[in-house]
């Protein structure tokens, strides 16, 4: 059976560097609870006409050229993200179009936090049934257009940052693979963080009439303990079955990248794992939570870096909204 790698990774972030102190000046928060509750130090928030596409555009090329093949050795488009630029269609054609690619399929995924190793995912097992040879698995998020920027929406606008990776997943001639990937989900918890208009069931003609003046429902709403709670428990699952599933243990892990939802989180993972500070990457703290662009961008970040090497154990983990859980288990 064909197996697939990761080939090349790239990343974009927009140039607007919005530090803690910005962020004093238009609601009430500090850059010490920021700091102390999430690790963030700065994000970045996208100015004039970039979008979620175009970025990823920028983040595919990077991908495509550390990957050492053409745009037109491309089979098959992933897109993950939150933040379309349309409601329809996905931002997958959208690319497409950007980047000029020959008339290959575009699926657009809608897997908030996790979208990326969803993405990750089915390209793995198109590369493994060998219907495609290289796929581009695209996150990108534009989140600050639709934040609540005033004092009421603090606990979620602070944490959040704009940003795209990208990634060439490949059919793998030597000894580098995707050895295993895990997806979970738990819809009854899909309430607990999301953004629900405007939706099919809050149509645009009845959320004039109802509630436009305090803009409910189109901010991001996100029970912030429980989400966390939720968060430290699948993570640590959601590992530990990927490691088992390889008879592996923690101790196997060369690189950990979580999803960057809050440093906490991170850390209270690393601990329970007992990974060292050397086998963990984080860098929320200089973008924020990107969801769907998170894992791309520290995977970018910690290979530049050169924090990861040939023949490394590489485990990718995340959480978010849905609720959705993943893990990709990765021989570099
Ligand atoms: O990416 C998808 C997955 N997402 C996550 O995993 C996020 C999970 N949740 C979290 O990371 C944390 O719950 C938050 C960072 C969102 C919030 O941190 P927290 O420690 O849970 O704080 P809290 O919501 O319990 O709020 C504590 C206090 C409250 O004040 P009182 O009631 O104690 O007086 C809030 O009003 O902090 C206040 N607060 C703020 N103060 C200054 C909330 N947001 C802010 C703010 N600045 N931005």
């Amino acid at each position: 059976m064909p197996k697939s790698k990761i080939k090349g990774v790239g990343f974009y972030v927009p140039d607007n560097v919005i530090k803690n102190s910005d962020l004093e000046e238009i609601m009430d928060t500090s850059d010490e609870w920021i700091q102390e509750r999430t690790g963030i130090k700065e994000r970045r928030w996208v100015e004039g006409d970039l979008t979620t596409s175009l970025m990823g555009t920028y983040a595919s090329k990077i991908a495509i050229k550390n990957a050492k093949i053409s745009k037109n050795d491309i089979d098959f488009i992933i897109f993950a993200t939150l933040s379309p630029d349309y409601f329809f269609p996905g931002s997958g054609v959208l690319l497409q179009k950007n980047l000029q690619i020959k008339e290959v399929g575009a699926l657009d995924i809608r897997n908030q936090c996790s979208g990326f190793i969803y993405g990750l995912s089915v390209a793995d097992q198109y590369i493994k049934s060998g219907m495609y040879e290289n796929i581009l698995v695209v996150g990108s998020e534009i989140h600050s257009g639709g934040l609540d920027k005033s004092s009421r929406g603090r606990s979620v606008s602070v944490i959040f940052g704009d940003g795209a990776g990208a990634a060439i997943v490949s059919k793998s001639n030597d000894e580098s693979e995707i050895l295993s990937t895990h997806l979970h989900s738990e819809g009854k918890f899909a309430d607990e963080l999301a953004v629900i208009k405007p939706a099919t069931t809050f149509w645009i003609d009845k959320i004039i009439d109802d509630d436009e003046e305090d803009g409910k429902g189109f901010f991001p709403k996100m029970n912030g303990n429980f989400v966390f709670k939720n968060a430290i428990k699948r993570f640590e699952e959601v590992i530990f079955e990927s490691l088992n599933h390889n008879n592996y243990t923690s101790k196997d892990i060369d690189m950990l990248i979580t999803h960057q939802a809050n440093l906490r989180i991170s850390q209270y993972i690393q601990k329970k794992l007992n990974i060292d500070d050397n086998n963990i990457f984080n860098n929320i703290m200089s973008y924020g939570n990107t969801t769907a662009a998170s894992i791309p961008i520290a995977l970018y970040e910690a290979l530049e870096k050169n924090k990861i090497k040939r023949g490394d154990l590489v485990c990718l983990a995340a959480f978010g909204s849905g609720f959705t859980w993943a893990s990709a288990l990765i021989r570099w």
